[in-house]
């Protein structure tokens, strides 16, 4: 296979849905496997609905299994945004014959970045409990890697509070060990994510094409616009599918390096990333590349160009 290596760590979840199916449709990426952890639903349902994924859009991804709960805080999936089966409700069938690997999510991540030191690009769009799990064992993982592209975070005011934005709301104290792990870091906050929506019109008009996978997209928007547009929010936000873009089209993107902490002790503001972007006062650090802004039309077309050549 051609194409940048690419793993991808999800709690899927509708929008980690729409970025596998992205991944897999970028010409650029070379997806290897998917973990999987507890974030927007219980590991089992994210574990599954990732699986479910697989056979969508025809593909035998290995899929692993990693943590069941957050570092220190107790799990509390997004209900609310992604239904009681993590993906709005909608109903889509297993593969037949699923192989589950025995290997844990973190364990298999190493050997992968072992086998190809300095290549492999990790894309995280969940709570970084796997991650920051990976590097506590392998202290060397964050040297092998390329970099971490994720989904986190946000520069300005949060979703699930107002100061924090879910992933790293859902393990604040996994967030801060990646962000202070030495590993090169591209945060994508809710500050570029929420550029990057479809309206319902783009998503009916993908659906009425009669592809499956863009008829799954469609209803998933359905389900999330039946919250957010009571929210005045502009449409269903691509927040996973923007760390898969930036690797295929960096070029998309704007943003700046940072310093980049994570509040893990605030009662009002737990987990919620702190940056230096708009401060006087600097950190003595700049360990991540902060995108805050994304050619919207570019990005749409893109990704419905490749969830429609789903086949
Ligand atoms: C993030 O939280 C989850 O609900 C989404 O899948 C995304 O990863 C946005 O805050
Ligand atoms: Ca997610």
């Amino acid at each position: 296979m051609s194409g940048i290596p690419v793993w991808m760590d999800c709690d899927t979840g509708m929008d980690d849905a729409v970025a596998i199916m992205l991944a897999h449709a970028l010409s650029e990426i070379n997806l290897i496997a998917v973990s999987t952890v507890c974030g927007n639903a219980e590991l089992d349902k994210t574990y599954w609905n990732t699986q479910r994924i697989n056979r969508l859009i025809n593909a035998d991804y290995p899929v692993y299994r990693g943590a069941e709960k957050p570092l220190m805080k107790p799990l509390a999936p997004a209900v609310n945004v992604h239904g009681e089966n993590g993906l709005g409700g909608v109903e889509l069938p297993l593969p037949e014959d699923v192989i589950v690997p025995d290997v844990p999510a973190w364990d298999a991540l190493y050997a992968c970045a072992r086998s190809m030191p300095g290549e492999l690009r990790l894309v995280a769009t969940a709570p970084m409990t796997n991650i920051a799990t990976a590097f506590i064992r392998y202290p060397d993982l964050p040297g092998l890697l390329h970099s971490v592209t994720f989904m986190g975070g946000s520069a300005g005011s949060g979703n699930v509070t107002p100061a924090a934005e879910f992933n790293f709301y859902t393990d604040p104290e996994a967030a801060q060990i990646v962000l202070q792990s030495g590993a090169k870091l591209v945060m994508c906050g809710l500050d570029v994510t929420n550029q990057a929506y479809y309206s319902m019109e783009q998503l009916e008009s993908m659906a009425a094409t009669g592809s499956r996978a863009g008829t799954f997209v469609r209803d998933c928007g359905r389900y999330a616009w039946s919250v957010f547009g009571k929210l005045g929010m502009a449409g269903f936000s691509m927040h996973d599918s923007c760390p898969v873009m930036y690797l295929a089209h960096p070029e998309l993107f704007e943003g700046k390096m940072a310093g980049v902490a994570v509040e893990t002790r605030g009662t009002v503001t737990n987990g919620k990333s702190v940056t230096d972007l708009y401060s006087d006062k600097q950190f003595p650090f700049k360990n991540v590349l902060v995108l805050l802004k994304v050619d919207r039309d570019r990005f749409i077309s893109i990704l419905t160009d490749c969830v429609l050549g789903i086949r």
